[in-house]
């Protein structure tokens, strides 16, 4: 049984939730809240809505992300790993600064409408990369 089914049937036989299994859980919905958060302002970006200049979607996002990367830092801790020697983590961290300037580039700094819807798919694309390698321990990501 793996951790992920471990946690599940800790939820359901009420079993408490080991600290390790509570961060990984938000770590996965950090993820989940990130990525929905970045869609829907691609979509607000795409269709030239005022919402992407509201002042709640230029600070909600860094507070999800800042404890988004808590909880992968924390993660690290938790399990004593060697950053250096863990490629799948070095993928990660690789895809994230993929992710972060590819969104940053679809968002704010693009400078035509091609080259947001562009970096948008890779920013996506960047993100279930890292998805793929956190599932399968390995940069071959879904090809592992
Ligand atoms: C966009 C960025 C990220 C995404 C999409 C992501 C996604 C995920 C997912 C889906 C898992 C669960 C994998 C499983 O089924 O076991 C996971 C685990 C993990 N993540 Fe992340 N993560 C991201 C960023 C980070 C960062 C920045 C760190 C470190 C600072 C990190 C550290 C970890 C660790 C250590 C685990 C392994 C937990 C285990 O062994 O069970 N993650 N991540």
């Amino acid at each position: 049984m793996n951790l992920n089914q471990k946690g599940v049937r800790a939820l359901f036989n009420k079993r408490a939730l080991t600290p390790f299994e509570i961060m990984k859980y938000l770590h996965l919905a950090f993820a989940f809240l990130t990525i929905s958060g970045f869609v829907l302002r691609g979509i607000w970006m795409l269709r030239g809505s005022s919402l992407s200049r509201h002042p709640l979607t230029r600070t909600v996002p860094h507070v999800i992300d800042a404890l988004f990367l808590g909880t992968g830092i924390a993660l690290v801790l938790q399990l004593q790993l060697a950053v250096l020697q863990n490629d799948w983590l070095l993928a990660k961290f690789a895809g994230l600064v993929i992710y972060i300037v590819l969104g940053a580039i679809a968002l704010r700094h693009g400078k035509t409408m091609h080259a947001r819807r562009l970096a948008f798919a890779g920013a996506v694309c960047a993100f279930f990369y890292i998805v793929g390698a956190a599932v399968s321990k390995s940069p071959l990501s879904w090809l592992a």
